[in-house]
């Protein structure tokens, strides 16, 4: 991979004209309540973590998870300066503070074994086989040893209506970045990078598509 080039990425909602929409969208296509409470519940903040959301578009999450616990050192990485603006506003509506870092898709701007856990919401369907793999490896090494991953993302359909419904969301996002999700390959990424215990929590049917919560744990071995 290229260190000095911007990696292309996919927008929050496929296009960059549409991601002042993402909020909308989210909320008319997918049960939001839900599917972010159910996350909240999976990262479990608990005092004095440093947690870090990797791709945090528009902020929801962020908020959320702030609301959930105030003494927790919570951190966003996105990669589109665009939903920068919009979490910040979004934020400081809330009267929270959040530092919100932005990088260019390559190495995170993080010293290695820094952060008690790591989530992610919705962002590895959007990207590539090197950007999963890239993401995923550096996660890894900016978790402390022992410390959790938690995704939640589109995973393996869970039969042929999931599969069907999961179109709407390649005809946005494309192919070559949903494909192996939809085929149930985000635990192999998740484990090839070293990181143990991986499992799928629990798993909901929507109306475009199954969307999985996977969970790792980084080697407490690895200092
Ligand atoms: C569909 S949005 C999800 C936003 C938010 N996590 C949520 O739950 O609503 C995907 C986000 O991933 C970001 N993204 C795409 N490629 C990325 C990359 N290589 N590194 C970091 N963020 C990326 C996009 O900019 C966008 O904000």
């Amino acid at each position: 991979m290229d260190q000095n080039k911007t990696t292309s990425y996919i927008p929050a909602l496929g296009y960059d004209f549409l991601t002042a929409y993402y909020d909308l969208a989210i909320k008319l296509t997918m049960p939001e309540k839900k599917f972010r409470r159910i996350l909240i519940e999976e990262i479990n903040p608990q005092d004095d973590e440093s947690i870090l959301e990797f791709g945090f578009g528009t902020g929801q999450n962020l908020i959320m998870v702030k609301n959930q616990n105030q003494s927790i050192k919570l951190t966003g990485l996105d990669i589109d300066p665009k939903v920068k603006d919009i979490a910040n506003y979004k934020l400081d509506k809330n009267k929270h503070s959040v530092p919100l870092d932005l990088y260019d898709g390559n190495m995170f701007p993080y010293p290695d074994h820094h952060f008690d856990k790591i989530y992610s919401c919705l962002v590895f369907h959007q990207l590539d086989a090197d950007s999963k793999a890239n993401s995923l490896k550096e996660i890894y090494r900016i978790l402390k040893p022992g410390g959790e991953l938690i995704i939640a993302d589109w995973g393996k359909a869970e039969n042929k209506i999931m599969r069907l419904a999961f179109g709407i969301v390649q005809m946005l996002d494309g192919f070559k970045t949903t494909n192996d999700n939809v085929n149930g390959k985000m635990p192999e990424y998740i484990a090839s990078v070293g990181f143990e215990n991986v499992k799928i929590t629990q798993s909901l049917n929507t109306a475009i598509g199954t969307f999985s919560y996977f969970k790792a744990q980084k080697k407490f071995s690895d200092l």
